[in-house]
């Protein structure tokens, strides 16, 4: 199915199933531990070995010499796999070269070796046997000193962004305006630390691989898999179902997968590895750190005339930007704009996706900017950003968004959050020993639109099966996917089955970016309307008359049972949606407002976060339930960003620090208050059938913004330099009696 019109009244427009706050359908299994998560699939295939990885122990430079005559001899030892005996590894889409070192180390904890044995034990005991003598190199592991030799990257298409973009005469606008501001804020790095860990089986059957795995894009991985390996790609299964996190970081395949296959082949046997927590934040991707200068130039009642936005990061050799001035470009009005970023070589681990990537670290510096322009104006935050709304992109006027309701998100969450209460002078309420105030943020994340298959059967029973790659990584795309095809069958949600995360389904968008949720149920509504004409067909019945409801077929006066119009054998169909230009000719983005009050310890300048309120323009809300959860998931995230979470770096060594959870810090139960959701009633038929949009990562956008502009609302204190941890706050505290 092609959606290329904006659509019109559809059987999803019901709202029998669609649109209900619905518990999950997976709920139970995940309540009572039987969700088969990766490493736990001990059953799946008989006489599994275990694989332990070894990580580098240098941060740059070469493996000089790797003795791993020790380990072999160890009791249960099975297989040693280094560099030196895996064979010729070829280059996935997404730096699978770099999953083993050897002789070059290009980071810290970059696997050199998997030991597989009978044992975890075993495997762990063999894996510190192994000896590694490196010869360190002097790498670049300081962004600041390595800001000013950043390079402006040439596009090569795919997801890589344009690195500049400038519109009317920014020096000249920001120079004659009457109010400037020029500001430089910092995002440290960052790690996703999923709770479950990067694990996987993998098992041989001649030249045929099986991955049992946990990872959000089964295609892309899959396609990686076989492009590292030199084997056809119809060679690979991959398996999927349950995922205990991801934010970006199983967007790719990582060491586990590919040590799992390689140490399977040596060792002749299925292989499990899960990736030991303290490996994760070196061994895998992170979000990496930025510097962000913003200035913004303004009319004296408060229009801006001129913003401008530029953001370094850096990555290892031919890495990529994180696009932290994406929402610069589309969120507010003003004639004179720019935005630029550039790329610092550094030889830390791999900086890639992590949650909302750009827009989440983006508005962590563009949010406080425009609380400070406001402070400037002597303007209330909310009033400033309403001020400076735009509906159309400010970039290109001629493309106007295909729904911008960021105007009444703000105006909400003034009403809901009882922000006439907040004291527009910083540092004026007390509560006891708390100096307390409010503060606010907006929101934006673009909506993305990608292809996704699904495939759906009616059994005789009328049971309906849905059967597609995409995956679930505690979004709820099991419950939202199977509210779809009860949706556009007319059966309850209890009749439907839901199959995900297998490579021999058709496949889907996966989960990124936001775009699962609309993605994929748009395929799985083209694969029912698919099954319904032919239904309706085999009928004898106009499939433009035919209606599905309440478990029957209906048309005109004719009502036949669903189970008994699919007769005696099942009856499937497989579609995908597929886009034409409209995302070209709308600009389409989800928008919020966050609004947060907080108590800063006058004394100790501890920060504790009282209560928070999102407000979310998003499309059709799939699942209030679900959706709700993505959100105030996202908002503890925010907070996390705002006041915890760093990757401390060595800056001698090279490394991150701070590699488990004990030391990476995030936010716990008690670090949260009452957090409430809303989300305005609406629907967006330029997206998809389902006029819906994603709300994943909406929900962290500007958070950690909201939260800085409270502390400085409470304090005086304007911290630009995260995280806001309270030695950034303790010598700012103003004095109080
Ligand atoms: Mo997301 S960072 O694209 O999983």
């Amino acid at each position: 199915m092609k959606f290329d019109k904006p659509a019109t009244t559809n059987p999803i427009d019901q709202g029998k199933v669609i649109g209900k706050a619905t518990d999950r359908i997976d709920g139970p299994l995940k309540t009572t531990g039987t969700a088969p998560y990766a490493y736990e699939r001990h059953d799946i295939v008989p006489n599994q070995a275990y694989g332990y990885i070894v990580g580098a122990g240098i941060g740059k430079g070469t493996i000089a010499f790797l003795d791993d005559s020790a380990a072999r001899k160890a009791p249960g030892v099975l297989a040693v796999v280094s560099a030196k005996n895996a064979g010729k590894l070829g280059k996935g889409n997404f730096n699978t070269a770099r999953l083993l070192a050897g002789p070059e180390v290009q980071h810290y904890h970059q696997a050199v070796a998997i030991v597989v044995a009978e044992t975890f034990e075993q495997a762990r005991a063999a894996a510190n046997l192994i000896r590694v003598d490196y010869k360190r190199e002097k790498g670049k592991f300081d962004l600041a000193a390595a800001k000013d030799s950043a390079i402006k990257p040439t596009p090569q298409g795919g997801f890589d962004p344009i690195p500049d973009t400038a519109v009317g005469d920014f020096a000249g606008a920001f120079a004659s305006a009457p109010v400037q501001l020029d500001t430089t804020y910092t995002t440290p790095d960052q790690s996703h630390m999923m709770m479950e860990p990067h694990a996987s089986i993998a098992a041989w059957e001649g030249d045929k691989l099986t991955v049992w795995t946990s990872n959000q894009m089964i295609a892309w991985s899959k396609g990686d898999i076989a492009k590292t390996l030199g084997i056809p790609k119809e060679n690979v299964r991959m398996d999927s179902p349950y995922i205990g996190g991801g934010f970006g970081g199983k967007l790719f395949i990582r060491a586990d997968i590919l040590l799992a296959a390689l140490g399977a082949k040596a060792a002749k046997r299925p292989v499990k590895v899960a990736l030991q927590r303290p490996l994760m934040p070196n061994n895998t991707t992170h979000r990496p750190a930025t510097i962000q200068r913003i200035r913004i130039g303004a009319t004296k009642d408060g229009k801006i005339t001129a913003i401008g936005h530029e953001s370094w990061n850096g990555d290892l050799p031919g890495g990529g930007l994180e696009v932290a001035v994406q929402q610069t470009r589309l969120f507010y009005a003003g004639e004179n704009r720019m935005t630029k970023m550039r790329l610092a070589t550094l030889d830390l681990p791999e900086a890639n996706a992590m949650r909302a990537p750009g827009e989440a670290p983006g508005l962590m510096a563009l949010e406080i900017a425009m609380d400070e322009m406001a402070e400037k104006l002597g303007m209330d935050p909310v009033e400033f950003r309403i001020r400076n709304d735009t509906q159309v992109d400010p970039e290109k006027p001629e493309r106007p968004f295909s729904q911008r309701r960021f105007v009444e998100c703000l105006r909400t969450g003034v009403e809901r959050f009882g922000w006439q209460r907040r004291s527009a002078t910083p540092g004026t309420v007390r509560d006891g020993r708390w100096l307390v105030g409010m503060g606010v943020a907006g929101a934006f994340r673009n909506n993305l639109l990608t292809k996704s298959a699904a495939r759906v059967r009616v059994d005789p029973r009328g049971i309906v099966t849905v059967e597609t790659d995409m995956t679930d990584i505690g979004t709820g795309s099991y419950t939202i996917i199977g509210q779809t095809a009860a949706e556009m069958m007319g059966v309850p949600l209890d009749r439907v089955v839901v199959r995900l995360g297998d490579s021999d389904f058709p496949a889907s968008c996966g989960s990124g970016g936001q775009w699962g949720g609309n993605n994929s149920t748009s395929g799985v509504y083209a694969a029912c309307a698919k099954l319904r004409d032919a239904i309706a067909t085999k009928l004898g019945f106009d499939p433009a008359q035919t209606e599905f409801v309440d478990g029957q077929v209906r048309s005109g006066s004719r009502r036949v049972p669903l189970a008994e119009a699919v007769g005696d054998a099942e009856m499937v169909a497989e579609d995908q949606i597929e886009y034409g230009d409209l995302d070209k000719k709308f600009q389409q983005s989800t928008f919020g407002a966050h609004f947060c009050e907080v108590g800063v310890d006058r004394i100790t300048g501890e920060v504790r976060v009282r209560r928070m309120l999102a407000v979310c323009a998003a499309g059709r809300i799939l699942n209030p339930k679900s959706a709700r959860s993505q959100v105030i998931g996202a908002m503890t995230m925010g907070v996390g960003a705002a006041l915890m979470e760093e990757l401390a770096v060595d800056k001698r060594f090279g490394f991150f620090v701070n590699h488990d959870l004990a030391s990476y810090e995030v936010p716990v139960h008690a670090d949260i208050p009452h957090q409430e959701v809303i989300f305005l009633d609406e629907t967006d038929p330029i997206s998809s059938p389902m006029k819906a949009k994603g709300v994943g990562e909406l929900g962290i956008c500007g958070v950690a913004a909201a939260v800085a502009n409270a502390i400085h609302n409470a304090t005086g204190a304007r911290v630009r330099d995260y995280p806001i941890t309270l030695d950034k706050i303790l010598g700012t505290l103003p004095v109080v009696a």
